[in-house]
């Protein structure tokens, strides 16, 4: 197994880094005041300590999939004709990115949808068309990719951990709902690896949500609802489990205590709520100040009170007792129990 996760996986970095390279040299350089720069930029790591905390990375997934902890997984990078046309759509956008960053334009966008909220109405990234089209959904699988060299997905899989550890110690034949499901990529992975779990997928964005539905088309018990993670359409006590990935970072602090709040009126007492996102000060000394340029390289308005956020102290007062934390990369997941 190790052989055909290493060449997987030492493909997709050498793709997706060499898209960042390309992209990172054609790029308008960010402006930084060389007189007076911020206190990280001195501290910032060098390409040989970021390459290590992936290369950590990396080999702790490999070792939880030599434990069996989950499958290996499917790579879709020798899928030639999507991943060359991920390419071409990803150079095409670029230089639009660009524009709108050398220009700080992060409202151009043509959606005037009056029910979403103005948090939302913005192009997160400066991405064309924000999280408002499928064209954007379809973009947005290999920009991320490209952001983490390739490391996005497995990031993400660290989510299994505790899902997995609560579905074996519970019945497989449990309600689970993802909020901010985006494109679908994660939800693939977990029925890949829980074909038998009932999921709800759910997202903000119709457009996404719809790009997701294609994209999953082919497997059984999933059902989606476009809705705001702070205001849930759901029952109270109706999920055993729930789960989110890179949505809390993009939410104002006072949305993310409705959503924590939200996520504790719809578990069942017991149940669990996953949280995979981007890692925060602390977490790893040697990135934080990666983790305070992000938002100064990018639009991410709401990323730097998220990185200063006590989580677990927020999620207690909603009825949320954090009991696992693991940092994978530049994310970590969370889980909580509803008490
Ligand atoms: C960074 S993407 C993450 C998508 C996906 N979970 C992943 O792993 O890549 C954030 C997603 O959250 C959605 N979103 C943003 N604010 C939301 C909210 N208040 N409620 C529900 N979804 C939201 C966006 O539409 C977008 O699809």
């Amino acid at each position: 197994m190790s052989l055909s996760y290493l060449i997987g996986q030492s493909t997709k970095f050498v793709w997706y880094s060499t898209h960042y390279l390309i992209s990172f040299k054609y790029a308008t350089p960010i402006k930084i005041n060389r007189q007076n720069p911020p206190t990280f930029f001195k501290k910032m790591p060098s390409s040989k300590k970021l390459f290590y905390e992936m290369i950590k990375l990396f080999n702790e997934e490999r070792k939880y999939i030599n434990q069996k902890k989950y499958k290996i997984p499917k790579s879709n990078i020798n899928d030639f004709a999507n991943v060359f046309k991920g390419s071409f759509n990803f150079f095409m956008d670029l230089p639009k990115i660009d524009k709108r960053r050398t220009e700080k334009k992060f409202k151009d966008l043509n959606e005037k949808n009056e029910d979403l909220p103005k948090y939302f109405l913005r192009n997160f990234h400066y991405q064309t068309d924000g999280y408002l089209s499928e064209k954007s959904a379809n973009l947005y699988e290999f920009q991320v990719e490209t952001l983490f060299s390739g490391s996005a997905a497995t990031m993400r899989r660290f989510s299994l951990l505790p899902i997995i550890k609560y579905l074996n110690s519970n019945n497989e034949n449990l309600n689970f709902l993802d909020i901010g499901t985006g494109s679908g990529e994660f939800i693939k992975t977990i029925k890949y690896n829980l074909p038998k779990l009932n999921i709800t997928c759910s997202d903000i964005s119709r457009a996404y949500l719809e790009v997701a539905k294609k994209k999953l088309k082919n497997f059984t018990d999933i059902n989606f609802r476009n809705c705001k993670g702070e205001d849930l359409p759901f029952e109270n006590k109706s999920f055993d489990i729930i789960n989110s990935v890179y949505l809390f970072h993009e939410v104002p602090s006072a949305i993310r205590s409705k959503i924590f709040s939200e996520i504790s009126r719809v578990l069942k007492k017991g149940g669990v709520f996953v949280l995979t996102d981007s890692l925060q000060l602390g977490d790893n000394y040697i990135l934080d100040p990666l983790l305070e340029f992000f938002p100064y390289s990018t639009h991410e308005p709401y990323y730097s009170k998220y990185i200063r956020e006590d989580l677990s102290n927020t999620a207690e007062k909603f009825g949320l007792k954090m009991y696992y934390s693991k940092n994978a990369y530049l994310s970590k997941t969370l889980a909580f129990k509803k008490i």
